[in-house]
């Protein structure tokens, strides 16, 4: 918020008020605040700056599940209309766990703090529910409270630039759109891999795992915007509908025979950037025997025109060797090809499109080899790099939703039928990995290496590979 203040993209009265249970002075939250600028943000910039923003700064201490909590809030904000010249235009940021979402929902709206739908908004974290019946509960909890117009449900990978590009790149083009389609794609890869462990999260990681921490929301949300509609405009809306239509039409791939179409798998130690890591369960907070996975790949199938036929094929795990997030688009090969020497090096046409790092964007092709006599042929690239095209780009992705949610525009968070369609693919597989108890049932692979044998034979089984990243 403070960088967005520095770059004058907020209002001079942009007023934040703190909520939590300790007993902290005004004084003591901008102290506070100002050290975590200092810490993890751009640097304070100008003292004077930093002077006016701290203005704005303010602390109201109480208990999320106490009503006279929120009427002292609801009263302190009144105040702070008055002084600052808010207007009772306010969006509520619940960044407290998952648990609290429903309860800190139910107070605001008993309070009446929801009651103006045009001028209150509230932000709700992931993850939104941990089942498909808990997310269904928790959207009815929200609706009681507040309409859906004012419900902004975060994903920051809606965030990243390179995600939003997708709709632009798709949609802002001729060329790509004829061939997005089960006529000429092969099949998709979408890979988030990270290099990062648990980070001392395990105890939240040991009751969500691979799928609910990426696959239901970050992967979901790669996949929807990778193989939607074009919607009829960019309201938030018609891009949701799509969305929603997209994933609506998801499901695994072998409904019948689970494991033909999900694997997960576990890091045990290794060595990341020459330094020894631990397993995943020896690292504090895990089970001992705990059949968590930190790893799944999936092979999804969507059920439309558009795409029947055509695999997704979807993967994520942490201690991988690379952070990286793709989307590989696979076409299929050409139809025939004349030359001996070139049916034996000619490779289908792959478009990348790189999230991060090295965000950009790929097409390779192939070409003949300069001087042979016999055709052959050899892959090139032809690559567009965000950085080499437009300079580094510092938006941090909750930078913008948090704008975004301010200013009412719910184009980048999730609808609550969106979110309720993308559990309910998921969840004939929650329900078996969640039941499971053979700890030694679970593929392993060594933190610092890519995914266990039995998820490349996840592709090998259809003929294909994995991407080596
Ligand atoms: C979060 C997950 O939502 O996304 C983390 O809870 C994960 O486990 C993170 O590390 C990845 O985000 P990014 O932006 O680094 O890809």
């Amino acid at each position: 918020m403070y960088d967005m203040y520095k770059e004058r993209r907020l209002p001079p009265q942009i007023t934040i008020v703190g909520v939590a249970r300790r007993e902290w002075s005004h004084d003591f939250f901008r102290q506070h605040l100002r050290e975590g600028v200092e810490e993890y943000g751009s640097g304070l910039g100008s003292e004077d700056v930093w002077k006016q923003f701290a203005e704005g700064l303010f602390y109201c201490s109480g208990n999320i599940d106490s009503t006279e909590s929120y009427q002292k809030l609801k009263a302190f904000l009144s105040e702070l209309d008055g002084k600052r010249g808010t207007r009772g235009n306010r969006t509520f940021y619940l960044s407290v766990g998952p648990a609290f979402f429903g309860e800190a929902t139910l107070q605001l709206g008993k309070a009446g703090m929801l009651a103006d739908p045009n001028k209150t908004r509230l932000i709700i974290e992931k993850p939104f529910g941990k089942t498909l019946s808990s997310a269904q509960a928790l959207n009815r909890t929200v609706r009681s409270a507040c309409a859906e117009e004012q419900v902004y449900r975060i994903d920051h990978y809606l965030g990243k630039e390179t995600v939003q590009n997708l709709l632009a790149f798709r949609f802002a083009n001729a060329i790509f759109e004829p061939l997005w389609n089960r006529q000429f794609v092969d099949h998709v890869q979408i890979t988030v891999a990270e290099t990062v462990g648990l980070e001392g999260r395990a105890g939240y990681y040991e009751t969500a795992g691979a799928l609910r921490d990426m696959v239901q929301n970050h992967l979901m949300q790669l996949l929807a915007l990778t193989a939607m509609e074009p919607p009829n405009s960019l309201d938030a809306d018609a891009i949701r509908n799509e969305k929603v239509k997209v994933l609506q039409a998801t499901r695994l791939a072998h409904l019948d025979d689970l494991s033909k179409c999900a694997v997960r798998g576990q890091y045990t130690a290794g060595w990341m950037n020459g330094k020894p890591v631990p397993g995943y369960r020896d690292e504090e907070g895990a089970k001992p025997n705990t059949t968590t996975p930190t790893y799944a790949a999936l092979k999804l199938s969507i059920d439309n025109w558009r795409w029947q036929g055509v695999p997704f094929y979807l993967r994520t795990g942490k201690r991988m060797p690379k952070k990286v997030t793709e989307i590989a688009i696979q076409f299929k090969q050409v139809p025939f090809l004349m030359f001996e020497a070139a049916a034996k090096h000619a490779k289908p046409n792959i478009l990348t499109l790189r999230i991060q790092p090295n965000e950009g964007i790929s097409l390779r092709f192939d070409v003949k080899t300069p001087g042979s006599s016999n055709l052959r042929t050899r892959q090139v690239d032809m690559d567009f790099r965000y950085d080499a095209a437009f300079g580094a780009t510092n938006q941090d992705a909750y930078s913008r939703l948090l704008v975004d949610g301010m200013l009412g525009d719910q184009s980048l968070f999730i609808r609550g039928d969106e979110v309720e369609a993308s559990w309910r693919l998921l969840t004939p597989l929650l329900e078996v990995w969640d039941n499971a108890t053979d700890a030694d049932a679970v593929p392993m692979y060594a933190a610092g290496t890519w995914e266990p044998a039995e998820a490349e034979f996840l592709l090998n089984r259809d003929g294909r590979k994995w991407r080596r990243l």
